[in-house]
C-alpha cells in the first residue's frame, strides 16, 4: 500500500529556495536599514563648544560627543578631552580622583589621568579627542 500524502519535510529543492530566500531578505533588511538610518561617525559628530569662563583650570566638564560621554578637563598645561568609553569592550569608565586615575566597573581596566592603560584587559589608552581654542571658547571633536 502506498502513502500518497505529501512529506512534512522540505524536499532537498524547498530547503535551497528557502534557505536562499532568507540569505537576500537578510541582505535586502541590511541594505536598507544603512541606507535609512546611517551610523553617525566621529566625523560626523557636531563639534561641542564650552565657554573657557565654565571650565577654570583644575575643573572638568563631562560631555556628550558622538552620542558618547567624554571628560573635558582643564589644567594649567592646556585642555584634554578623552572618551570616556573603555577600548576594551565599549563600557563607560569613570573618573576616581582619589586614584588619581578612570576605572572601568566591567573587567577592572584602570587608565591613568591622561588615558593610558595603567592595568586590565583594555588593549589601548582612551581615545583623545581634539580640542581647540577659539576666542573665548573649547571646542571639542572639531577636526584638524
Ligand atoms: S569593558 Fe572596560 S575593562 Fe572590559
Amino acid at each position: 500500500m502506498s502513502d500518497n500524502k505529501p512529506s512534512i519535510f522540505l524536499s532537498r529543492r524547498q530547503f535551497i529556495f528557502t534557505g536562499a530566500a532568507a540569505i537576500v531578505a537578510a541582505w535586502l533588511g541590511a541594505w536598507f536599514q544603512s541606507r535609512l538610518f546611517p551610523p553617525t561617525t566621529i566625523a560626523q559628530a557636531t563639534p561641542v563648544e564650552i565657554a573657557l569662563a565654565d571650565l577654570p583650570v583644575g575643573a572638568s566638564k563631562q560631555v556628550t560627543y558622538a552620542g558618547a560621554p567624554a571628560l573635558v578637563m582643564r589644567s594649567q598645561d592646556g585642555v584634554l578631552a578623552l572618551s570616556l568609553v573603555c577600548t576594551h569592550l565599549g563600557c563607560i569608565v569613570q573618573w576616581q580622583p582619589g586614584n588619581n586615575q578612570f576605572y572601568c566597573p566591567c573587567h577592572d581596566g584602570k587608565y591613568d589621568a591622561f588615558g593610558d592603560v595603567v592595568s586590565g584587559p583594555p588593549p589601548l589608552p582612551l581615545e583623545r579627542l581634539t580640542v581647540k581654542l577659539a576666542g573665548d571658547k573649547i571646542v571639542v571633536g572639531e577636526s584638524a
